[in-house]
Formats: C-alpha cells, structure tokens, sequence
C-alpha cells in the first residue's frame, strides 16, 4: 500500500473523532487535505460543524468541500483540531511547517481543547530533527536573524546548514503571513524544549515549527494497521476527580 493510502487511513480514523457542533481546526499538507475530503463528505451527509482554517491553501479546499469556514476571531475556542505533521516522536513531539503553514497551525492548535495529529507511518521517529526544522522569520534582516539563530541554536547543541526556503518560482518563498521561512538542517534535536527556547529569545523569529506538548494524540496508519499514540503529557481536564491534581 502507498503512503498516500495510509494518509487515507489515518483521515478516516481521525474522523471517528469528530461530533456534531463542534468548532474544529483545520491544519494544512496532503494528509490533512485527505481529511478534509472526508469531512466535507459527512457535511453533505448533513454532519454541522464549523472550522478554521489554518492556510489559506486548507481554506480553499475546505470551501471546495462545502465545509463551513469561520475565523479564530469570531471562534476563539475550538474543540479539536486535527494536523498532519513533518516527524513525530512517540511521544508526540513534533516538526511542524514543511508547508509553510506552522505559525497559524500553532495558533489554531493552541486556540483548541485538543489536537490530534495523523499521518501515515514514515513520519515515526526516535528523535526529532531528520526534517530541517522550519523557522518562520520577518523579511526585514533576515541575515542578522539568521546569525542570531547560528549563534542561539548552537547553545541549545544545534548546529547545521541553515536555508532561506525558495518557492517553485525560484525565489524566497512568503507564507501566508507575509514572512520567510528558514530551514535549518539540524540533524538530531536532543534538546527540543531548549532549542524551542532560544529561538523564541530572537527578536526577527515569529515562530519555529517545534510541537512540543501540544498534540495529545497521534494516529499513524501503516503496513502494520492503524497505531493510536497518545501523549504522556496529556491529562484531560474533565477526568480528574480532585483538581489539586493538576
Ligand atoms: C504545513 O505547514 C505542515 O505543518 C504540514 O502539517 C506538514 O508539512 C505535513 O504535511 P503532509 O501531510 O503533506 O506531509
């Protein structure tokens, strides 16, 4: 089976987690426009939801599939956001932002009570960091961020090649946001949570595609069947009895 048909897999089973009325988040790659097919399949079956959108591209698509859109703004709380991810780490840590689309897809998942990422299976790793790590930066003095991130990254044990990310056309890819994005080929994370704090102390960095202690589940579909991980960070607030606990 093709990768493409565990990204299938993996959409479908996510849905399983979709209930009537609920204010979802919508990420953004080729396995989450799987999952919008098939959501916009149960809309037309009468299914009501309404979602956010986190790119542009994922709005388009969403319309497309006649899925109601609305924005964060007129929906601050969402109930579950589902994304794809770039690497995922059993413990569902994550990169996020192969497509451009990190910063809003960290907003919206943020902005929800729960994330659950899906992909199909070669996106499992031991340790984060195979996938150059996204860093979405302002245009203005991208060479001083950039030696900034040089400079911060190696104090967090990270040090590699480092890329301003071109578009199809050649030229410095813009996301959505109007920013760039830098890819920096790390290679093994072995402090992400350290890493992730560096850059944020760099004043020209909006935001790194780090998913640290966001997801709470992760659904990865391969040869072997349909795996759900979740987080041991995770702890759902309604289920505890004595709230000292928390
Ligand atoms: C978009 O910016 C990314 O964060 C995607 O969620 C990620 O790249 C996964 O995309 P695919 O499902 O296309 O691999």
């Amino acid at each position: 089976m093709a990768n493409d048909d565990y990204k299938t897999q993996a959409a479908e089973r996510a849905l399983t987690y979709v209930e009537p009325g609920m204010k979802l988040g919508l990420g953004s790659g080729s396995t989450m426009a799987k999952f919008i097919e098939l959501l916009g399949a149960k809309v037309k079956s009468g299914l009501e939801v309404v979602c956010v959108p986190t790119s542009e591209a994922t709005a388009a698509l969403a319309r497309a599939s006649g899925i109601k859109l609305t924005t964060l703004d007129d929906c601050p709380d969402l109930d579950l956001t589902i994304d794809g991810a770039d690497e995922l780490t059993p413990d569902i840590m994550l990169i996020k932002g192969g497509g451009g689309a990190l910063l809003r897809e960290k907003i919206v998942a943020s902005a929800s009570q729960r994330l659950i990422v899906i992909a199909d299976h070669s996106k499992l790793v031991p340790t984060l960091g195979a996938f150059p790590l996204p860093v979405e930066v302002v245009r203005f003095g991208v060479r001083a961020t950039l030696d900034m991130i040089i400079e911060l990254s190696a104090g967090a044990g990270c040090v590699g090649d480092i890329k301003l990310r071109l578009g199809a056309d050649g030229q410095a890819f813009v996301t959505d946001n109007g920013n760039y994005i830098l890819d920096c080929a790390f290679g093994a994370i072995d402090e992400p949570d350290s890493l992730d704090m560096m850059l944020k102390m760099i004043p020209g960095v909006v935001e790194n595609g780090l998913f640290l202690g966001l997801a709470e589940r992760a659904i990865i579909a391969g040869p072997d069947g349909i795996e759900e991980l979740e987080s041991p960070d995770y702890t759902e607030f309604d289920d505890l009895d004595d709230p000292s606990e928390v």
